[in-house]
């Protein structure tokens, strides 16, 4: 569904992406894992549209959307929910939803249903400003904003930024069920056995490289994986 083939991405003389390749097929979830400044968000913001990419491709179901504009990425099916959840504080969480929903034509009803059904407490707060939501329940209006496009690819910067324990466990289970509703996912995430744990495959970035990919569950068992990421023996 999306292959990013020899990515090469740079603030102004800083090399921030080094020949960065990596697929991800129609149905996964795929996780990018890797600690501060390995290039996580970098890696997203090439795909939709907001960091110039200097050589290097990116094709979405077979259509090259190298360097294509953020606003037609969204209309061709991907979505962003960004690091730090950015929900307009001083709007309510209907009118945060509504903005998600501003590339799409048609009929919002069934997508209000849909992320109102996923996420209930979004359900009972609609005309709450955004602002005085816990930090849990900002993350899921930053979830539920990218889902009300629709879209077929779903990119999560750091869901579990910041919040208590149970509270990523139970967002967690809330990522798997949008997947299997049939959204593709990139889960971009610093902590590295969460991501592991839900993902199919996964790759570790490291200082603007891809150090190392695979399964996740062989990854999550690996020993030296253990050591250098998962901070245990
Ligand atoms: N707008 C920018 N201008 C200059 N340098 C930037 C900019 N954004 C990111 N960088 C640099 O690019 C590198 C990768 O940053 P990026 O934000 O992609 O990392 P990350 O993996 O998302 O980190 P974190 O886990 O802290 O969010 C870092 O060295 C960072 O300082
Ligand atoms: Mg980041």
């Amino acid at each position: 569904m999306l292959r990013i083939t020899n990515l090469n991405a740079f603030y102004d003389n800083v090399h921030a992406l080094k020949d960065i390749s990596l697929e991800i097929q129609k149905g996964e979830i795929v996780s990018l894992i890797g600690s501060n400044g390995a290039g996580k968000t970098s890696t997203l913001s090439c795909i939709t549209g907001l960091v110039g990419i200097r050589s290097g491709t990116i094709h979405y179901k077979d259509k090259n959307i190298t360097n294509v504009p953020a606003h037609k990425i969204v209309r061709l099916g991907i979505s962003l929910s960004p690091e730090g959840r950015e929900v307009f504080p001083g709007l309510t969480v209907a009118e945060n939803l509504k903005l998600g929903r501003y590339s799409k034509k048609g009929n919002t009803t069934t997508a209000y249903e849909r992320v109102y059904t996923l996420f209930p407490r979004l359900k009972e707060r609609t005309l709450q400003i955004a602002g005085t939501l816990s930090g849990g329940e900002q993350q899921m209006l930053a979830i539920a904003r990218a889902l009300m496009s629709e879209p077929e690819l779903l990119l999560l910067d750091e869901p579990s930024l910041g919040l208590a324990p149970n509270i990523v466990l139970m967002l967690f289970e809330l990522i798997k069920e949008i997947n299997k509703q049939g959204v593709t996912i990139l889960l971009v995430e610093q902590n590295a056995n969460l991501a592991l744990s839900i993902s199919n495959r996964a790759y570790v970035l490291e200082t603007g490289r891809i150090a190392l990919s695979g399964i996740s569950q062989n990854l999550l068992h690996d020993e030296n994986i253990k050591k250098a990421y998962l901070g245990s023996v």
